[in-house]
């Protein structure tokens, strides 16, 4: 490929485009009416799901916000609340769905990475008086987006696991990239999920797959999950097309995700070279480097702006910070051509 067309896009693992394997079993999937229960892909697929994480029963939805809006839901009645990380996706990115659909406010709290203090947690409960929002569940993320991809360690798990019990609060997962967390860390995600009630996953992201995502909890919650899923116009018709996909990455993406991490620790290292003061390499757990470019000499926007022109992209993140994320469809060769491009802009 030319240089002038050459383009490497960091911008977000969600950009991959499916396999030629995906796009076959896309094809040649066997389907049916899934809001009759009838698709057999689909089927197929939920219990798959949850028999590898050790879960009751797995509700196939279209997206990750759908999965924790619907998550949510299920877990509340409108007025209670949701202890959460203060950059927690759906707090940030989710257009305000847990207030404005499911009538239930969010409580952020300050998180150290992806990990939120358990004695916080505790201090934020609100005692049982009837003028308060009842605290319902404390949500987490792992890998943490905002956190720049962080890991949730399971003994971290574990400690708020306690504290839930404590208080009385159901602990949700948003588990988007559970199989970064999960290769990173060598715990397996069923171990994850064993300490939560409920938790959401997505195939678009690092797994590859065009479309999908899975909420995964006891059959009482499913479903209600179920009923809201319909609620909110998720019911699908013949969507075996896309669960087809979501069965090859089980199969095929999740031992990979190593790459990726491998991939961004080198953009991260070599980043770190040009100027330390840039990225905190040893902050690079999974897919997501976090790059600080005032140390570069730029502001995000016009570091974006000049990478773009020149095919490397990725997206200004936060005042003084862009993110680059790896995935898939960025290869080590990529990663190097990024880089020296990126030297030479700096320079
Ligand atoms: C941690 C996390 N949760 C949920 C989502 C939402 O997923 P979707 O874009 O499929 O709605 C994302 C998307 O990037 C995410 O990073």
């Amino acid at each position: 490929m030319s240089e002038a067309s050459r383009v490497v896009d960091l911008r977000s693992d969600t950009v991959t485009k499916p396999t030629p394997e995906m796009r076959r079993a896309m094809a040649e999937a066997e389907v049916g009416d899934d809001v009759f229960g009838e698709d057999p892909t689909v089927n197929r697929l939920q219990d798959r799901v949850a028999e590898m994480l050790g879960a009751e029963a797995a509700l196939f939805v279209p997206t990750g916000s759908m999965g924790n809006l619907i998550s949510l839901r299920s877990l509340t009645q409108p007025g209670d609340e949701v202890i959460c990380h203060e950059w927690a996706h759906f707090v940030l990115f989710e257009v305000g769905s847990l207030s404005a659909v499911a009538g239930v406010q969010a409580r952020p709290i300050p998180g150290n990475r992806a990990v939120l203090d358990p004695d916080l947690v505790a201090r934020t409960v609100n005692p049982p008086m009837y003028s308060f929002p009842r605290s319902a569940v404390v949500a987490i993320e792992n890998t943490h987006n905002v956190a720049g991809g962080a890991v949730y360690p399971l003994d971290d798990v574990k400690a708020l696991r306690k504290v839930a019990d404590d208080h009385g609060l159901a602990v949700y997962l948003d588990g988007a990239r559970i199989f970064n967390a999960s290769v990173a860390s060598g715990v397996p995600a069923a171990e994850y999920f064993d300490h939560v009630e409920a938790m959401s996953f997505c195939f678009s992201k690092g797994l590859g797959c065009p479309v999908g995502s899975m909420v995964v909890g006891t059959g009482e919650f499913i479903e209600r999950a179920h009923r809201y899923r319909k609620m909110h116009g998720g019911g699908m018709r013949q969507v075996g097309i896309l669960a087809a996909a979501c069965l090859i990455a089980l199969d095929q993406m999740i031992g990979r995700l190593a790459d990726d991490h491998a991939n961004a620790r080198r953009l991260a290292g070599g980043i770190a070279a040009l100027r330390e003061e840039a990225v905190s390499v040893d902050d690079v757990e999974t897919n997501i480097v976090l790059v600080s470019t005032r140390p570069l000499g730029f502001e995000p926007q016009e570091l974006a702006a000049a990478m773009g022109e020149r095919g490397i992209k990725f997206l200004p993140y936060r005042p003084g910070v862009v993110r680059m994320m790896t995935h898939l469809d960025v290869s080590t060769e990529d990663v190097d051509y990024s880089l020296e491009r990126l030297a030479a802009v700096v320079r």
